[in-house]
């Protein structure tokens, strides 16, 4: 037995290595700039036909004397030097630089790249990227880390030669909100995990980052009026284990990388269902007095908070008064989904005071589509994930719709009945289903002026580590991400597939526990 399991780790390990040598040691004469396998798929791709190569002793130019470009060109840098192993330096520059350099500039004017939009101008001599703002030129860096080999994102040195394609690409997003959401709740996750996660987020273009703080099994978010809710309310998960919480410090350091990447956070604290982790903190929360038991199962839909206490209310105030001083972005979350042991009568004032409460802080409110039921203030926002007529509730009363379709969007669904990990009470979501749908026609009455965009939420009751994160993520978060940015008309997975396969080797570098799905051409790719 010990034989047979030594033998499979040395074959194990002698396959990885091969594999990695193959991918370091491929050698690529890229020319053609529309072959390239962008994801997601950019607006405009013009080819040229001959190659930029980088090569050591090259700056990173910034085209002024800005902290933030400077911050933009440094994060370029570290990406590239542990590979290249080049000592390539962030300068400033105000006219172009001299050939076989970098140059990152903002340009006013070009109103069709809008906020997050970028110019990527590649030929023999200069590789430019400009930008309407710091923000697009963020997006663009994301290009041209994809331009490069996929050995670019090995943290060793390795072979070159570093080839890009020339030509230009002029690209910008489809829609303005294009994210994915991990419950921390179920399961805990720590910093560095969620910070592996936003880097997953960053490399595909997207930008929120939504954060499920709280639910019946677990609180954690540090909130100093109310200190029990991460004590007692963050000492246990799913299964018993030992739970965890975030320190107000430690959400700031999370807020802080998101923002680096141009990614805002959305914190959620679901409510009043999904609330039993706070009601096993504070009896003062519940009807009756009494606090409620820890909760390690994965039953929904059986705890509220009374929504006619006084205290109540001064929780929710205090809550959210604490979390939007710590959050930069104009979000905030305030669940409302599956609310079964509330009234409708004692639910629809409760979310619209919330809704009150979340604007007296500075903030916009996110719910999901449940929250429709209220009257939403003008700026709140209903995110779509069950019911049909709550999204084209929300619709009516002039709201955005947020698109996060169970059937379509929930990462923490199984590809197939073999999936080791996850649920299947919306769907089995293999990859091509992740990415066939168009959030614009989704709903009957509902078109891409009434959305912000779309968002991919994983849900953690089967989730318990990075390495399961990964495996529900890989592969189908750049298809999301695609969505988000690329108009329909623009998709076909059949071409997609051909794109994605070559990511495959990128998923390899960078350690991602990735699902080999069949129904893409990894292997025909390598
Ligand atoms: C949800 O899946 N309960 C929003």
């Amino acid at each position: 037995m010990i034989i047979k399991k030594w033998n499979l780790i040395n074959t194990v390990f002698i396959f990885t290595v091969l594999m990695l040598m193959q991918i370091s040691c491929t050698t690529r004469m890229p020319s053609d700039l529309s072959k390239e396998s962008i994801i997601p798929k950019p607006v405009e791709v013009t080819p040229t036909g001959d190659y930029f190569a980088l090569k050591g002793g090259i700056a990173i130019y910034v085209q002024e004397e800005s902290d933030e470009l400077a911050k933009i060109g440094r994060y370029l840098a570290d990406r590239l030097n542990p590979a290249t192993g080049y000592n390539i330096e962030v300068k400033t520059a105000l006219n172009e630089p001299r050939p076989g350099n970098i140059f990152l500039k903002l340009s006013s004017g070009d109103e069709i790249l809008g906020d997050e939009g970028y110019k990527l101008i590649i030929t023999k001599k200069l590789l430019k990227l400009e930008a309407n703002n710091p923000e697009g030129l963020f997006r663009g860096v994301q290009t041209i880390r994809q331009l490069l080999p996929a050995a670019v994102e090995f943290a060793v040195k390795q072979d070159g030669p570093w080839e890009i394609a020339t030509g230009t690409i002029v690209d910008y997003p489809a829609y303005s909100y294009r994210g994915a959401m991990l419950d921390v709740s179920r399961h805990f996750f720590g910093v560095d995990d969620v910070k592996r996660f936003t880097d997953f987020l960053a490399y595909y273009k997207m930008n929120k980052l939504h954060l499920h703080l709280s639910d019946d099994q677990g609180w954690r978010i540090e909130i100093k009026s109310w200190p029990n809710l991460a004590i007692i309310g963050g000492s246990t998960q799913v299964g018993g284990g030992p739970g965890g919480y975030y320190t107000q410090e430690q959400y700031a350091d999370i807020v802080q990388y998101a923002n680096e990447q141009y990614i805002t956070v959305v914190p959620e604290i679901d409510m009043p269902g999904h609330t039993n982790a706070a009601l096993a903190s504070y009896a003062e929360l519940n009807c009756d007095g009494k606090a409620r038991e820890l909760y390690t199962g994965t039953e929904v839909g059986f705890s509220t908070l009374c929504t006619h206490k006084e205290i109540t209310y001064k929780f929710v105030d205090d809550v959210i008064r604490e979390l939007a001083a710590m959050t930069t972005g104009p979000y905030i979350h305030i669940g409302g989904d599956e609310t079964h042991a509330t009234k409708v009568e004692d639910f629809i004032p409760f979310i619209n005071r919330v809704q009150d409460i979340v604007a007296s802080h500075g903030k916009k409110v996110i719910g999901w589509d449940e929250i429709a039921l209220s009257t939403l203030r003008p700026n709140s926002i209903a995110q779509h994930w069950a019911n049909v007529e709550n999204a084209n509730k929300a619709v009516s009363q002039g709201a955005k719709v947020l698109m996060s379709p169970a059937t379509r969007a929930y990462i923490d669904m199984q590809y197939d009945s073999t999936t080791p990990l996850g649920l299947h009470w919306a769907a089995y979501i293999e990859v091509d289903d992740a990415y066939n749908w168009d959030p614009a026609t989704l709903v009957t009455g509902i078109g891409k002026e009434n959305i912000v965009g779309i968002e991919a939420p994983l849900w953690t009751e089967t989730i318990k580590n990075m390495n399961d994160i990964e495996y529900m993520v890989f592969p189908r978060l750049p298809g999301y991400a695609e969505i988000g940015w690329t108009l329909a008309h623009a998709r076909n997975w059949d071409e997609y597939k051909h794109r994605l396969s070559k990511h495959g080797d990128r998923f390899t570098v960078m350690d991602i526990n990735y699902y080999q799905s069949p129904r893409v051409p990894w292997a025909g790719e390598k």
